[in-house]
């Protein structure tokens, strides 16, 4: 096979990036070594920067997400039990689009197909190759047979577990990371909304989420240890611990849990996030912890600025933008794991935090709820910093 981009990984930033390089006129063949089924039915996050959700519309994959798709022009911030809305509308006149990331990863799918373009799914054992030649190639199996593709550019969409970040030689990437010493329980259940707009609750017991997928089911998330077992956690714990970190600010209904698990949080950055012809875009670059949302946004941030740079290339000859797609993606990048860390280190509890460190925290927050200064910072960062 023969292609102009090879990507690798069917996610938010490999069909986004597919899309826009359909619509400048540029091939791409997809390869993705999951179901169809299982990553359109993949529970993550669920929120659409301002700018991103113009972006779903822009291209074509809009439709369903502007009659699905819950419109927020707030969230509050719990501090033990008492509630503030920090109010997007006024501050900055943007809104965020609640939608789950599985519903954006099948419309994105259904459009590449009817885009007749190729995606292949539950290929095995893939392999990058002279990355660093005008004609890098990727290997893998396909139904039982062995395929190779030749392509003018690679993309890396293949997130954080995936095989092309590690392919870069030794000595080329710095990474920068940060572990948290906590993880996040996340449930969906059969409940409505204590609220419509977003609970982000900062108590003694840590720290507890309330979001929503529609106004009947109910996504939540409580702060747990990093190392914690699921089955530790039978759904009455699960109501009884949610209850009090959210049920002092709103009444909170309980319902049928129909998904659980555990998210780990990290922040991760690898520099550069290109090597020759081979791109990282997305998680395979860099990871968010999940607090200010950020991750499915920064992974279209990415992509528009490859396609662009892509375009560019094939359009005037200039690879000026190539060489520049690092440099233009990590100021973004690096805007969001600030604010992605500095969300989550004002709400948590940590291990050996003092009381000091509390007091400093809840200062923090206090200054954040009164300071119109300080609400729009934390505004303008999370309905999205628009693309350059
Ligand atoms: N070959 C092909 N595909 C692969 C490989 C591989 N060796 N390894 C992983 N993949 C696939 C995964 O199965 C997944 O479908 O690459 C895709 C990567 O998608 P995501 O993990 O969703 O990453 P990305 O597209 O960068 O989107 C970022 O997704 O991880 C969430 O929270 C994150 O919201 C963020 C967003
Ligand atoms: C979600 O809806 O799943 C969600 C929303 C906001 C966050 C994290 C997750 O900060």
């Amino acid at each position: 096979m023969r292609t102009q981009v090879g990507i690798i990984g069917a996610g938010p930033a490999g069909l986004m990036l597919a899309r826009l390089l359909h619509l400048a006129g540029i091939e791409s063949v997809i390869i993705e070594n999951r179901s169809r089924n299982y990553i359109e039915n993949r529970v993550r996050a669920g929120l659409i920067e301002h700018w991103a959700a113009d972006l779903l519309t822009e291209v074509g994959v809009g439709e369903r997400m502007q009659r699905e798709g819950i419109l927020h022009w707030g969230i509050n911030i719990g501090i033990n039990g008492d509630l503030h809305r920090i109010d997007f509308k006024v501050l900055v006149d943007k809104r965020v689009t609640i939608y789950g990331q599985q519903e954006v990863v099948k419309d994105l799918v259904e459009r590449r197909l009817a885009d007749s373009g190729p995606l292949l799914f539950e290929v095995d054992g893939v392999s990058v190759h002279e990355m660093t030649s005008q004609r890098p190639k990727i290997r893998f199996t396909h139904q039982g047979r062995a395929q190779e593709i030749e392509c003018d550019f690679i993309a890396g969409c293949d997130g954080f577990h995936g095989i092309t970040r590690p392919s870069i030689p030794d000595g080329v990437l710095t990474v920068f990371e940060r572990d948290y010493p906590f993880g996040w329980l996340g449930i969906l259940s059969e409940s409505p909304p204590p609220d419509h707009e977003l609970i982000y609750s900062y108590t003694d017991r840590g720290f507890a989420l309330y979001t929503m997928r529609s106004m009947s089911l109910s996504r939540l998330y409580l702060q747990c240890d990093h190392d914690e077992d699921i089955d530790g956690w039978p759904d009455a714990r699960i109501w009884s611990e949610l209850q009090k970190r959210l049920g002092g600010s709103r009444k909170l209904a309980e319902g049928k849990i129909v998904q659980k698990g555990i998210t780990p949080m990290r922040s991760f950055v690898v520099e550069p996030m290109q090597h020759g012809r081979l791109f990282l875009a997305g998680d395979s670059a860099h990871i968010v912890p999940p607090t200010g949302a950020k991750g499915m946004n920064l992974a279209f941030g990415d992509v528009v600025v490859l396609s662009r740079a892509l375009e560019a290339f094939y359009r005037s000859k200039r690879d000026d933008r190539l060489e520049n797609y690092s440099a233009a993606c990590l100021r973004r990048v690096w805007y969001a794991q600030r604010f992605s860390w500095w969300m989550t280190q004002i709400l948590h509890r940590f291990p050996n935090e003092s009381a000091f460190d509390r007091r400093r925290q809840l200062s923090d927050l206090d200054y954040i709820t009164r300071s119109q200064a300080a609400s729009k910072m934390l505004a303008e960062q999370y309905v999205g910093l628009p693309l350059d």
